[in-house]
């Protein structure tokens, strides 16, 4: 997968995708992460990027031009991509909220290009004509786009191919099944005489998998009750937690 990050703060970047997961990917060359700056593709000796908005108010609003010129330079570059629609994605608080399913249906595109919102909004030709999708990470104002798209490109990464490698999986994470997932422990078996519980020492590994699965539903019935309509329970569960709700 090929990600193309349209920023005004690239340095922004250099920590996350220089560490653990992410690097690795990108090492292996499964991913390849590319920053550009919007202000390369500015049109004056200021490298202007914003200006104020129509109508007056508060704050100033990312200017149309260098936006468009910047993903129709990436949209060159990728012209051999065998003509698919290509995702333009603007990370802004007004998206529709990011979730592992939204980032499954991302990690099957061949290339994404990310859009770093700032100041007081992105001029709204942006978002009519080049912008297919807008994301938002949550309810909640950040500074800018670029934590959010850190986030988005963290969470697809982890779903390619390859990139968590055998050892581990994602099936069991969290919202993959649109469960939180089961308690972990390590050793020692017995810390602060807290113990672990019983069955994870036991080796059996169908009683281990049955505790688990039960584990996740009451965790995330506890934790995040509006999950659980949605979850994929087999009937047996369903009934199990009807019962657990009535008493
Ligand atoms: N930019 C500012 N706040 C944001 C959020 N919550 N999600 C995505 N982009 C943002």
């Amino acid at each position: 997968m090929r990600i193309d990050i349209l920023t005004l703060f690239p340095e922004m970047f250099d920590g996350p995708f220089n560490a653990s997961i992410l690097k690795r990917a990108v090492d292996r060359k499964l991913v390849s992460i590319n920053l550009h700056n919007i202000r390369d593709y500015s049109h004056d000796k200021h490298r202007t990027v914003d200006d104020y908005p129509y109508g007056g108010g508060a704050g100033m609003v990312l200017k149309p031009e260098p936006i468009f010129e910047a993903v129709e330079a990436i949209k060159a570059q990728s012209h051999s991509e065998e003509g698919g629609i290509l995702p333009v994605i603007l990370l802004t608080p007004q998206g529709r909220l990011f979730s592992q399913q939204i980032a499954v249906e991302f990690s099957r595109y061949r290339q994404l290009v990310l859009i770093c919102g700032r100041y007081e909004g992105v001029d709204e030709r942006v978002v009519e004509h080049l912008v297919t999708d807008e994301v938002s990470i949550g309810d909640y104002v950040l500074s800018g786009g670029e934590l959010a798209a850190m986030v988005v490109a963290d969470v697809v990464v982890r779903l390619l191919p390859g990139v968590l490698g055998s050892e581990a999986s994602p099936a069991d994470d969290s919202h993959v099944a649109g469960l939180l997932e089961y308690a972990q422990y390590t050793r020692p078996a017995v810390y602060r005489g807290w113990p672990v519980p019983e069955v994870l020492l036991s080796g059996n590994h169908a009683q281990i998998a049955r505790w688990r699965r039960e584990q996740a539903i009451l965790r995330t019935l506890r934790r995040r009750p509006d999950l659980i309509s949605k979850a994929s329970l087999s009937p047996e569960e369903r009934l199990l937690l009807a019962k657990c709700c009535s008493s």
